[in-house]
């Protein structure tokens, strides 16, 4: 049997944006999820997951038939059964589907012997999502491959960040599940509407991230969170925002948060909160007493799938 893992993520600025090519900073956190291959008498490809359910296992079990295809691997009279476990929560915008995604395709390399690169791992990770949403930009199957944190941009060259100053990000899970490919269609029907206003909401989301990485690579932890509070503005403006996500959004900062703001794709899931530092223990007992059904402190995981 062979083993894989990898980590979830958070995206510090630019979601949606980057659907559009725009760039984006994204972080893997400590967050993972864990995949086991063997080989196995009944014919065919076979996953298991008592968490994971029967939607998000469809894309990983075609996936690993394109794998094979690609590779020209013939199972003959066996079969491969993959069995998944995560501790990353589901729709959430935490990179959960990317990353069982990611540490299946891993574990089944390592079971047949083959050495991807990064690049192929990420593009049959692309593919899997592309399972789920129409128009996935790459970049959870992108951070959970790499590790550590990065500068994003669709079809571009990835870039890591070095961050000068430690951040310490509480994560918030508001407990309403939503689906990325629905928050995804619908930023699309507003920027058809209205291409005109979109393309300035774009230029403005390029900008915040350029001092957004400025920040964190010179340790100016204060503007980051100016950054993320603009970015949250942008969020809600594109109506990716609920009352739930409102709500943790600003009890974070009135309690203190530098900034805060939606993770992923919104309607539900995530928020991040910068925390001073020594302050996300007091952040994270107020976002549970104001409603998150959880509440994590966000490490960042410097390590990639593997
Ligand atoms: C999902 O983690 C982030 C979105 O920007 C979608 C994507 O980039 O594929 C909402």
């Amino acid at each position: 049997m062979t083993e894989a893992v990898a980590p979830g993520k958070i995206i510090i600025c630019g979601e949606h944006f980057v659907v559009y090519g725009e760039p984006a900073i994204v972080a893997a956190v400590d967050l993972k999820a864990y995949a086991y291959a063997s080989f196995v008498d009944e014919l065919g490809i076979h996953i298991y997951s008592s968490r994971v359910s029967e939607v998000s296992l469809r894309p990983i079990h075609e996936v690993i038939k394109l794998l094979l295809e690609s590779r020209n691997v013939r199972l003959d009279n066996r079969g491969i059964a993959v069995s998944i476990n995560s501790e990353i929560p589901i729709s959430a915008g935490l990179g959960s589907s990317a990353a069982v995604a990611i540490a299946s395709i891993l574990a089944v390399s390592k079971l047949l012997g083959l050495k991807l690169k990064k690049r192929e791992v990420i593009s049959l990770g692309v593919r899997a999502e592309e399972f789920i949403h129409g128009r996935p930009s790459g970049i959870d199957p992108t951070i959970s491959t790499y590790g550590g944190i990065l500068l994003f941009k669709r079809g571009g060259r990835v870039r890591r960040i070095k961050p000068t100053k430690p951040m310490e990000f509480v994560i918030a899970d508001s407990g309403i599940k939503r689906s990325t490919g629905i928050m995804v269609r619908k930023v699309g029907e507003l920027s058809s509407k209205y291409p005109e206003v979109f393309l300035g909401l774009r230029y403005t989301m390029r900008k915040i991230v350029r001092r957004a990485m400025k920040a964190i690579v010179e340790g100016e932890i204060e503007i980051l969170g100016d950054m993320l509070n603009l970015n949250h503005g942008l969020l809600s403006a594109i109506g990716v925002s609920n009352s739930k996500l409102e709500r943790l959004v600003y009890v974070a900062r009135e309690v203190g948060a530098l900034g805060s703001k939606i993770t992923g794709a919104g309607g539900g899931g995530c928020i991040i909160a910068l925390a001073k530092p020594g302050e996300s223990d007091r952040i994270a007992s107020s976002l549970i007493d104001a409603g998150a059904e959880a509440v994590y402190k966000a490490r960042i995981a410097e390590v990639g799938a593997m």
